[in-house]
């Protein structure tokens, strides 16, 4: 932990996931399952459904509203409980916009363009097409981080970028205003697969947006589903090895003995001592079956929720009261600091 993150600010965890599509295994073993677990370590934890962050690309407004419940119905079931967390969609906490609109003016279009998600997700098309809002897309998520002074950010691999965009953002306003305000966040990137890459080519992550369904594992995909696409999941012809390093020039067969271990709890090692010398004709078979006994009673209790939108509805109002409790004195403070006048009564 850094200095800065240490003295001044109580341990708070924030993160958030896009309602941009349904949710994958790569979200759930990624981000998901360590939400869960420091939720039950006893951190103070929030959670967010980033619908403003959805909206850099189209969204459709029935299926945006849908996507955003199937969400909230995903963190629930996996064990997230609106007792111990706090559980909302960032649109109702308006202070997630202001705050960006700050960031905006204290980020760098050089630090910007620096972004590597921003560089892929442009590269190749016509990047003169594509939102502004998407531009501006890290420094809207800093100011989700910095908003509750969250001091600890688990989330993929894929993120970590971000994380660190967040703590330059942090230290310029702390710099440039001569204030101590905002904490030097630390990005929390544990467990087996914090990086799940697609089940159609081992160097691609797998994702929500990839156009081939056969690529990714849905929370809500059957068991029958779940089975054909890791049977159908890309390998190469070797037994596994007896050591990681056998695994270093095998993209896909790296991948699924990592989701394996990841689903089990066992260390990769572990996982290649039980299975070294066997080829993907046994170890597929075993890996389906944790994978629905994991995933199934999830998908069913998703299913559940989904019956009940109005309640889902109840929680997140009642998140965002919460949150907003939080983030408001910030956003105030703020203000003060650079230089508004608050005089509203
Ligand atoms: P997104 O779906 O892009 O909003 O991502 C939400 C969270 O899931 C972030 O913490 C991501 O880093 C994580 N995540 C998304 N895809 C993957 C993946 N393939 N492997 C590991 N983590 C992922
Ligand atoms: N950018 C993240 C993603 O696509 C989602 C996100 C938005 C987020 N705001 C956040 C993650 C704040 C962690 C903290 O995965």
């Amino acid at each position: 932990m850094t200095e800065a993150a240490k003295p001044a600010f109580k341990k708070r965890v924030f993160s958030g996931i896009q309602p941009s599509g349904g949710l994958t295994l790569g979200n759930y073993l990624g981000a998901i399952k360590r939400f869960v677990e420091m939720q039950n370590e006893g951190f103070e934890t929030i959670y967010c459904m980033v619908d403003l962050h959805a909206i850099t690309v189209w969204q459709n407004p029935e299926a945006l509203r849908r996507q955003t419940r199937e969400l909230a119905a995903g963190y629930l079931a996996a064990g997230l409980d609106p007792a111990k967390s706090i559980l909302f969609n960032q649109s109702q906490v308006s202070a997630h916009a202001e705050l960006g609109w700050v960031f905006n003016c204290v980020a760098r279009m050089g630090w910007m363009n620096r972004m590597t998600q921003w560089k892929d997700k442009t590269s190749g098309k016509d990047a003169e097409k594509v939102s502004l809002g998407l531009f501006a897309y890290p420094s809207l998520m800093a100011a989700d981080i910095l908003l509750y002074h969250a001091t600890h950010v688990p989330v993929g691999e894929d993120q970590k970028q971000h994380v660190e965009l967040t703590r330059d953002i942090a230290a310029k306003f702390n710099h440039d205003y001569g204030v101590e305000f905002f904490p030097i966040t630390e990005p929390v990137i544990e467990g087996a697969a914090t990086r799940v890459m697609s089940l159609r080519d081992g160097t691609k992550k797998m994702s929500k947006s990839d156009p081939s369904d056969m690529s990714r594992i849905n929370l809500t995909d059957d068991a029958d589903t779940i089975a054909k696409k890791i049977r159908k999941a890309k390998t190469d012809p070797e037994p596994l090895p007896e050591d990681i390093s056998g695994l270093d020039d095998r993209p896909e067969a790296r991948n699924l003995v990592n989701i394996y271990a990841a689903l089990s709890g066992m260390t990769k090692e572990a996982v290649l001592a039980e299975y070294a010398g066997q080829g993907f004709g046994a170890f597929k078979p075993k890996l389906a079956d944790l994978a629905v006994a994991s995933l199934a009673p999830i998908s069913a209790e998703m299913g559940r929720l989904m019956q009940d939108p109005a309640e889902i509805d109840r929680i997140l109002g009642e998140g965002a009261e919460r949150a907003d409790a939080i983030a408001r004195p910030i956003m105030e403070r703020t203000y003060e600091i650079v230089g508004m006048i608050r005089s509203r009564g």
